[in-house]
């Protein structure tokens, strides 16, 4: 109940007109059933672009969105690719949240089906989707869960989003950091030193606290760097940051380097407020 209170005081706030509010979803009845061809993103159909402007965007990032996402699960535009696609879920860590090729194994799926190990079924508090947007969504998981569309090409390595991004308050310690890049990372080049979380110190005269971290880049998303800090993160400022150095750089395999040699580069910095 509480949930659904608090996403009418949401769409009161963001006023009408924005299209993101529960029931007004383009290419969606108030059942959350396609609408043929009227909708922003056209009919359902079983590929990424068609499930994001017809499911994630207008149902599910309504609650799905910016720093206080339910269990850190982002659903926007922007985000959604890089959450789901070979990331472990926050509920159940053992099962990722799309294992593409496999959607009866995928939590997200088990969400929507109602059948997940930890909590309700989304849309939360919300009618379930219905059966033909459910297996649209799995054919998408069983056909290997692409990102049709590729990001548009680039010269060089370039970050397309982070989350949490820069300047944003998160409401807790975020399990993993997720930056999203324009080309296919090349993952032998990941050693232990190459990416950091530091906590901004105050006043701390350039002095930097290391957290210590595992980062990957998840099976199915090239386009993807995992970095999960292996602490909570207390409240306060922390800085994600890449030093190329001793012969090791983030690099797109294509062999294009992100920064130049010895270069510190920051990929996102963000604030923790879990109790303010
Ligand atoms: C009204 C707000 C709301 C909407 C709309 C909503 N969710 Fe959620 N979602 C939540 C909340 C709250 C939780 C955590 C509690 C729970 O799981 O019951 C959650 C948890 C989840 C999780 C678990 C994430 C993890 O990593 O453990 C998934 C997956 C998920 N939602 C998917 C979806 C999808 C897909 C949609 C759209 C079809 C959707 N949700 C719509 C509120 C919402």
């Amino acid at each position: 109940m509480a949930h659904r209170v608090l996403v009418f005081a949401l769409c009161v706030a963001m006023g009408p007109g924005l299209g993101a509010c529960a029931g007004s979803g383009a290419g969606l009845d108030s059942n959350g059933r396609p609408t043929g061809s009227e909708g922003g993103g056209g009919a359902l159909t079983a590929d990424f672009q068609s499930i994001q402007d017809n499911v994630f965007t207008p149902i599910c990032s309504v609650c799905h969105a910016g720093g206080a996402a339910p269990q850190g699960l982002r659903l926007d535009a922007v985000n959604s690719y890089s959450m789901i696609v070979g990331v472990p879920s926050t509920e159940d860590p053992s099962v990722l949240r799309i294992k593409p090729g496999n959607p009866d194994n995928s939590y997200l799926v088990q969400k929507i089906e109602g059948h997940a190990s930890v909590g309700a079924q989304m849309p939360f508090g919300g009618p379930p989707l219905p059966a033909a947007t459910i297996n649209v969504i799995r054919q998408w998981v069983t056909d290997g869960a692409l990102q049709a569309s590729a990001i548009a090409p680039a010269t060089g390595l370039a970050i397309v989003a982070a989350a949490p991004a820069t300047g944003e308050v998160v409401l807790e310690s975020p399990p993993r950091v997720i930056v999203t890049f324009n080309r296919e990372l090349d993952r032998s080049q990941l050693g232990p030193s190459l990416v950091q979380i530091e906590r901004v110190v105050a006043d701390g005269g350039g002095m930097r606290l290391e957290i210590p971290v595992d980062v990957a880049v998840p099976t199915g998303n090239p386009f993807a760097l995992l970095i999960a800090p292996r602490v909570r993160l207390g409240d306060g400022r922390y800085r994600v940051v890449v030093s190329g150095s001793a012969g090791l750089h983030l690099t797109d395999i294509a062999g294009n380097r992100l920064g130049a040699e010895g270069e510190r580069i920051s990929l996102t910095e963000f604030t923790v407020e879990a109790n303010p």
